[in-house]
């Protein structure tokens, strides 16, 4: 059965539309159809798009230097963790460090990216391998860092829109044979709806209703340690902004973007950016602490970025490497659309990566 046939029957056997979560889970993560369950290449130039431990080590090489200030002696659990590049890179700079985890775990949902995990890791640093552990659930007592680098944006989003007054869901309907999106009845109600009444009509953006358990779930797994989650998003001001009316919601195939989720189904991705402001509400309510909030350019500035480029003596090797941090950093590049949280249990360290900026204030 296809997953177009899948997801209609849901909405058939639903006797109504389904959520546009529903339809986002169905096509993302479906055991055997969902596009992070495919044998699809989907991340890199061959792939559908290119994240930033894609773009360069050098992303990964910072993020050690803020681990080893946190590490402690604990472990580093990662969220899907996509090729696994990032875990060789954090790795391979830890030990340089003389600061190796005694396991860096991994939580990925898909199987298939599992093995592509065990595979970069086999070919790139197979030193490691041993020290890598795949887990199906979260650790208890963990003592570390946790990791999550564009994980939320992945999670499964109600689509709601404004109409007199009230905001309504955005349901999926088959209309005429094909998805489309389709108003339900009644105002929809949560208490991370936008408190403004003033929306313009037709108003549309996205709720993200599953990141709360989650981050409680990290709160409850954790002993004592640092979460980071990395991700393109804006805090609750920005992210409701007027001129932001058709949300946030994009698919990505074949590096080309599109707002049309009914494309492409189980081919393409799609995502919506985080609402940090949300994230940092629920982390608050869970426990943690928000020890750090501010722009991937200035984590990564902070920490030094551009000390690899100053220690590399190669001319070829120091033009790939400017190349690289330009797109790490710049504004128009993942500089300011990606931002950087850090949210801390029983730890009360001045952290290196917001050294430079802290924009903790305007959540
Ligand atoms: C956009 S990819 C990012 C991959 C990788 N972190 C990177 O930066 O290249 C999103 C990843 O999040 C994973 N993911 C989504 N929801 C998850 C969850 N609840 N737990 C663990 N992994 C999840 C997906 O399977 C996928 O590997």
């Amino acid at each position: 059965m296809k997953l177009e046939n899948i997801i209609s029957k849901s909405i058939k056997d639903n006797n109504n539309p389904i959520g546009f979560d529903v339809f986002m889970n169905l096509a993302l993560y479906h055991h055997k159809f969902g596009y992070y369950r495919s044998n699809k290449t989907i991340f890199g130039h061959k792939g559908d798009f290119i994240t930033s431990p894609e773009v360069s080590d050098l992303f990964g090489f910072s993020i050690a230097r803020q681990c080893s200030q946190v590490l402690n002696g604990g472990d580093i659990l990662e969220f899907g963790a996509g090729s696994g590049i990032l875990a060789v890179q954090i790795l391979f700079e830890l030990g340089k460090l003389e600061c190796l985890p005694k396991k860096y775990y991994i939580i990925e949902l898909s199987a298939q990216l599992r093995n592509i995990q065990k595979d970069t890791i086999k070919k790139i640093l197979p030193e490691i391998l041993d020290c890598v552990e795949w887990l199906n659930e979260f650790p208890k007592d963990f003592k570390g860092v946790i990791i999550a680098n564009e994980v939320l944006d992945a999670f499964p989003v109600k689509r709601i829109s404004f109409s007199k007054g009230h905001f309504y869901e955005l349901g999926v309907d088959l209309i005429d044979g094909k998805f489309n999106w389709k108003r339900l009845h009644e105002p929809f109600l949560s208490s991370k709806m936008p408190a403004s009444k003033n929306f313009q009509e037709g108003y549309t953006t996205e709720i993200n209703l599953q990141s709360s358990a989650w981050i409680n779930s990290l709160y409850e797994s954790m002993n004592e340690g640092t979460v980071f989650l990395i991700d393109y998003g804006m805090t609750s001001v920005e992210f409701f902004h007027p001129q932001r009316h058709q949300g946030t919601l994009k698919c990505f195939y074949n590096h080309k973007s599109s707002n049309d989720p009914f494309s492409y189904i189980g081919k393409q991705d799609i995502t919506a950016s985080v609402n940090f402001s949300d994230v940092a509400e629920s982390a608050i309510e869970s426990g943690f602490e928000i020890s750090g909030f501010t722009t991937q350019s200035m984590f990564l500035i902070s920490l030094g970025i551009e000390s690899f480029l100053k220690n590399e003596e190669n001319d070829k090797k120091r033009a790939k490497i400017a190349q690289e941090i330009k797109q790490l950093v710049l504004p128009g590049a993942m500089g300011e659309v990606f931002k950087v949280m850090a949210l801390s249990k029983k730890q009360s360290v001045k952290l290196d990566g917001f050294r430079e900026l802290d924009l903790t204030s305007r959540l």
